[in-house]
């Protein structure tokens, strides 16, 4: 039983994987939870799995994405080449694919500001669907006994120009509203959602955080996740 387990040992990462007789290097490669670029997803097609064989036995499928020189030097396809016997296998640079992985792009939208952006693609508006705003409300006295939430709505209205039929408050941020404007003296920063016909209030926190705006595009493919951090408020990186 013992013979039909192989041992692969990865490099430059001198790890060592020991996987069942017969499975592919990109299955060993799996297990040790290294990260081979595999657009194709193993299908043989994609040839961007090319991994260089140090010592050890294998199997090989024929395949047009390994040019002779490669074939030379060792290079083999990690997900159609099985594991016979014990394996020294090196992932070469171009292979890799770690974990996470920052991809930059020369793409303006991408790489540099927002405001940039918008300066070349016509008809283009920053319009975010989450904005911040500061608010200093007045406090309660005798003489103005208004309830906080509707305290909280006049401010909005007057500062962001909502209407007060539009403005909404989910249930967990109405319950520790009265907290939050009494610690914070009244100064907050509300978060709003803009949500079809109706602006709801997402968020509130104490003092002036307003510039602190931040969202995220995430672009999910079939092997990579892309993701891009930008401040809402200013529109930039
Ligand atoms: S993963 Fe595409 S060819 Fe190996």
């Amino acid at each position: 039983m013992k013979n039909s387990r192989c041992q692969v040992h990865f490099f430059p990462v001198d790890i060592t994987v020991e996987i069942e007789k017969g499975k592919t290097i990109l299955d060993a490669a799996y297990k040790g939870d290294l990260f081979i670029n595999a657009l194709c997803g193993g299908d043989g097609t994609c040839g961007k799995c090319k991994v260089v064989l140090g010592s050890g036995t294998i199997e090989s499928m024929p395949t047009t994405h390994i040019s002779v020189s490669e074939a030379q030097k060792g290079y083999v396809l990690a997900c159609s080449t099985k594991v016979i016997g014990d394996l020294e296998v090196i992932i070469p640079e171009e292979s890799k694919l770690d974990k996470s992985q920052i991809l930059v792009s020369d793409f303006p939208q991408f790489s540099g500001s927002l405001a940039a952006a918008t300066s070349k693609v016509e008809h283009f508006k920053q319009d975010p669907l989450v904005n911040k705003i500061y608010l200093e409300l007045p406090a309660p006295s005798l003489d103005d006994c208004m309830a906080d939430y509707e305290r909280l709505c006049k401010e909005i209205m007057i500062k962001a120009d909502i209407p007060l039929e539009k403005i909404t408050i989910n249930f967990d941020v109405l319950k520790y509203l009265p907290g939050i404007l009494r610690s914070s003296d009244w100064k907050v920063t509300v978060t709003l959602g803009y949500r079809g016909p109706s602006v709801e209030i997402i968020e509130i926190q104490g003092g002036d955080v307003s510039a602190g705006n931040y969202g995220v595009a995430v672009d999910v493919g079939t092997t990579t996740v892309v993701a891009h951090l930008l401040n809402l408020s200013r529109g930039d990186d």
